[in-house]
């Protein structure tokens, strides 16, 4: 098998591992459950005034909902990728397409990313992994692949421990924030720095906002865990003994955005990872994210039908203004400066 049939069989795999297995890490939880709203009987709103609109890499959008990076390359993500833009467009998504690296390495696979004729008003955020700068890409492959998705941004993930697990991954991980940092220097579109399900600790989201990072997702724990996905993969014995031991590492997402507000990093933050629900996003944004995340919780409705995922995505937005309106908010901003939610229970 080429490289090329390894990147897209990789794709496919893991669209079917995470369709049909437990990838769940192991007693780690995203954490929205520790915080609760604090309910107010008379919220002074009116439930059809409430708004969720919000600003996002310069342009207006109905909802601060944002499609997590999943996928591209194989005949089946194409599928996917037109639904959810098409969704996506008609409710006021933003769209994360997956890793692009496949579409330079096989330009015949460039058409499943081309979603911008479906998708033509709302931020588009094309996608790659960091570490591949140390592994052969440079800016001119990361234009390649912003220009052929037509997008707004781009995002670069960093994913040590899947690609320790991953049988052909890359682990190379050193001297990497300076190349981000030039990147972010020379690059003519916005850069965002994302996890892929561990997490980014306030410390660092605060050196990449000050290096230049326009966005941070924070795609903390306590959903998606990529070491048990890539352990369904392989067979070698010890890299499934080590999936399973490292499988409840990670900071969990509602952690992430309490560390990040601590230290005070300033840039647009983005919450994911393991959210299902339109309440957990408004915890989220009520915690500091600026928009919400979702990824696997919608890829069953992305792989269905356009229409599966309009319905999922109306509950969403419904879940969303129900919090809102039990405290009292009526705009994304109101509800991202409340004192309405409050730590409970035990630590994390
Ligand atoms: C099928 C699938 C493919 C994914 N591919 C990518 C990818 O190409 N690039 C990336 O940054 N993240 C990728 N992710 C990770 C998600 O963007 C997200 O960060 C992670 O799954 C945690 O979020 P979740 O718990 O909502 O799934 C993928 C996720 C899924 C479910």
């Amino acid at each position: 098998m080429n490289q090329r049939d390894d990147v897209n069989k990789r794709k496919a795999d893991h669209i079917q591992i995470c369709l049909n297995d437990n990838v769940n890490g192991r007693g780690i939880t995203t954490g929205f459950e520790h915080y609760s709203f604090i309910h107010q009987a008379l919220p002074e709103v009116d439930f059809t005034e409430i708004k969720v609109d919000i600003s996002f890499l310069e342009k207006k959008v109905a909802t601060p909902f944002l499609i997590s990076s999943m996928t591209g390359g194989t005949e089946k993500a194409m599928t996917i990728n037109h639904n959810l833009a098409i969704a996506a467009q008609e409710k006021g998504w933003s769209f994360g397409v997956g890793s692009g690296r496949a579409a330079v390495e096989d330009p015949k696979r460039a058409y499943t990313f081309q979603v911008r004729k479906y998708a033509p008003s709302i931020p588009i955020i094309a996608n790659v992994g960091a570490v591949q700068l140390n592994y052969g890409f440079g800016i001119d492959e990361c234009k390649k692949i912003v220009d052929l998705v037509e997008a707004d941004a781009l995002v670069l993930h960093l994913n040590s421990l899947q690609e320790l697990i991953q049988p052909e991954g890359n682990t190379n991980f050193r001297g990497l924030f300076q190349k981000i940092e030039e990147l972010c220097r020379s690059f003519h579109l916005p850069i965002g720095v994302k996890e892929v399900g561990w997490g980014i600790n306030g410390q660092l989201a605060k050196r990449l906002f000050e290096s230049g990072i326009s966005f941070v997702d924070v795609a903390g724990a306590g959903g998606t865990n990529w070491s048990q996905v890539e352990k369904h993969r392989s067979t070698n014995p010890l890299k499934r003994a080590v999936a399973d031991a490292i499988s409840g590492l990670g900071i969990p997402t509602a952690e992430c955005l309490v560390d990040i507000k601590q230290n005070e990093g300033t840039g647009t933050l983005i919450a994911s990872g393991g959210l299902g629900n339109g309440v957990e996003a408004a915890k989220a944004i009520a915690l500091g994210a600026d928009l919400a995340g979702f990824g696997r919780s919608i890829l069953a409705e992305a792989v269905t039908s356009e229409r599966a995922l309009i319905e999922r995505f109306t509950q969403i937005e419904y879940e969303l203004k129900a919090a809102m309106f039990s405290i009292g908010a009526a705009s994304i901003n109101e509800l991202k400066n409340t004192s309405s939610i409050k730590r409970v229970g035990s630590s994390f």
